[in-house]
């Protein structure tokens, strides 16, 4: 792996960038997602699928409008950009690097059975059409740039709809090829043990039933039936709930609770105990009218705040820029070092760069990445060298001998993860706890620091096993 053992699973997730959240986005999807990552458990890693939007769209106002929008929702529903690395997928030029590496070893015959080409080919057949018509490439292999998202932060677990599943089985299939055609060349480079990516597991929360909408069937933009969820403020919710589907009972009449999508909205957000007495309030004839603003009220009272700052950073879009680009800096960290050992793996690595040495044979057990502590004039410090004992790090100078050896053991443990940082073009400082505790040498450019920045994450491995 490229970065280091996780005790945590990380999850990761993404949000097309192509409409305006619903209130079935938001149960669905983004509050599970906010609960998620507020686990002590689980390191996320959540984005905008910018480049998924662009398949479908030819609209680029709608697209970067529903950024906006996606991002602002992600932000006023509680996600803490400093505890989860929130980005956008088109700030990772990585992805699609990644991208064409798997489409040359993706099978053409998989994407063939994708259920979203599958059901555009047969819109096509069945109104006496050419089978391809209209059909883009973008759409045909939609399921390798998802298996890029997903293979390049080696998720463990995605959240998704079930529309989503067989998508995140065909990236456990292409990582997996990938595994197995190139598997040996990336140990050879140094980088791990292992397997270049780690197979990732779609989750479908079984508890968040999809929202119905006004009409009863399933809550989305395709059918026209949902309630908005911030767009057009608490009167909009109002009259988009004033308009769900009920039969004509009168206040005071028994009415059946599941013939509505409104009780089925109101368990959305209510306590088990409060959902059940709504239930019962309509069995004992509850008007409809009273009905719906009760579930106007319970709404406004979970969303309310989350509302007003929906607002604010709707006017403040410099604001989630610098969230965004500070969250695509974190995933960088990850991702230029993992992709520069892909690059080496599938050949394409520097001409210059002498190969790295093999490890894992008993000869060159010896010869090994190390740590070397030091006094200076100021204090204590400790140096990072690589196996060719090419220097990778240089520490900051602590007073306490101690406080350095604590440092380099937390650098060391086995589920550590500290990140690093550009520093300008030429450097990068590694990061541990989000406290910088060392800094590299200068290199000739940014390609060279990259390089360096893969060769150190290799050394760290081996040093932890
Ligand atoms: N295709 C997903 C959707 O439309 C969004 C998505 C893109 C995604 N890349 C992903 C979801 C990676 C999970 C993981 O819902």
């Amino acid at each position: 792996m490229p970065d280091s053992p996780q005790m945590k699973t990380r999850v990761l997730t993404g949000i097309t960038t192509s409409g305006t959240p619903h209130l079935g986005n938001y149960v669905g999807a983004i509050r599970p997602s906010v609960a998620a990552s507020r686990r002590d458990d689980t390191d996320a890693f959540y984005f905008l699928a910018d480049y998924h939007a662009l398949i479908k769209s030819d609209d680029p106002a709608r697209i970067a409008r529903s950024r906006l929008e996606i991002a602002a929702t992600w932000l006023a529903c509680g996600l803490d950009p400093q505890r989860v690395t929130f980005y956008r997928q088109s700030d990772i030029p990585e992805i699609p690097e990644l991208t064409w590496m798997l489409t040359c070893v993706a099978p053409k015959g998989l994407m063939n059975r994708a259920h979203a080409y599958k059901a555009a080919v047969e819109a096509n057949t069945s109104v006496g059409e050419d089978a391809d018509a209209g059909i883009n490439l973008g759409l045909y292999s939609y399921p390798v740039l998802m298996a890029a998202d997903i293979l390049l932060f080696n998720a463990n677990k995605v959240p998704v709809g079930r529309d989503q599943v067989q998508h995140i089985e065909m990236a456990r299939d292409i990582g997996q090829r990938f595994n197995h055609i190139h598997g040996a060349a990336w140990r050879r480079t140094g980088a791990g043990e292992g397997d270049p990516f780690a197979l990732p597991q779609a989750v479908i929360e079984e508890r968040v039933a999809t929202l119905p909408g006004l009409d009863g069937r399933k809550m989305s933009k395709s059918y026209d039936n949902t309630v908005p969820l911030f767009e057009g403020g608490s009167k909009a919710t109002r009259e988009a709930i004033a308009k769900i589907v009920t039969d004509s009972r009168e206040p005071g009449e028994p009415k059946d609770p599941d013939s509505s999508s409104l009780y089925a909205i109101y368990r959305a957000f209510a306590s088990e105990s409060d959902a059940a007495a709504y239930r019962d309030a309509l069995r004992k004839g509850l008007g409809w009218g009273e009905a719906k603003q009760k579930l106007a009220a319970l709404i406004e009272s979970e969303l309310g705040d989350a509302r007003e700052e929906y607002a604010r950073l709707m006017a403040h879009p410099d604001e989630i820029e610098g969230i965004l680009r500070e969250g695509a800096k974190k995933a960088r960290a990850i991702a230029i070092p993992f992709v520069q050992t892909l690059r080496e793996t599938v050949g394409l690595g520097s001409l210059v760069v002498p190969a790295k040495k093999t490890r894992g044979t008993k000869k060159s057990a010896e010869k090994r990445a190390r740590i070397v502590s030091f006094r200076d004039a100021e204090g204590f410090r400790f140096r990072l060298l690589a196996v060719d004992g090419q220097e990778l790090l240089l520490s900051n100078t602590f007073t306490d001998p101690k406080r350095s050896g604590e440092i380099t053991r937390a650098l060391l443990a086995p589920d550590a993860a500290p990140i690093t940082e550009a520093v300008g073009e030429t450097r990068y400082a590694l990061l541990l706890d989000g406290e910088c505790i060392a800094t590299s040498p200068a290199y000739a450019d940014a390609l060279e620091r990259d390089a360096a920045i893969a060769t150190l994450m290799g050394a760290l491995e081996s040093l932890r096993s």
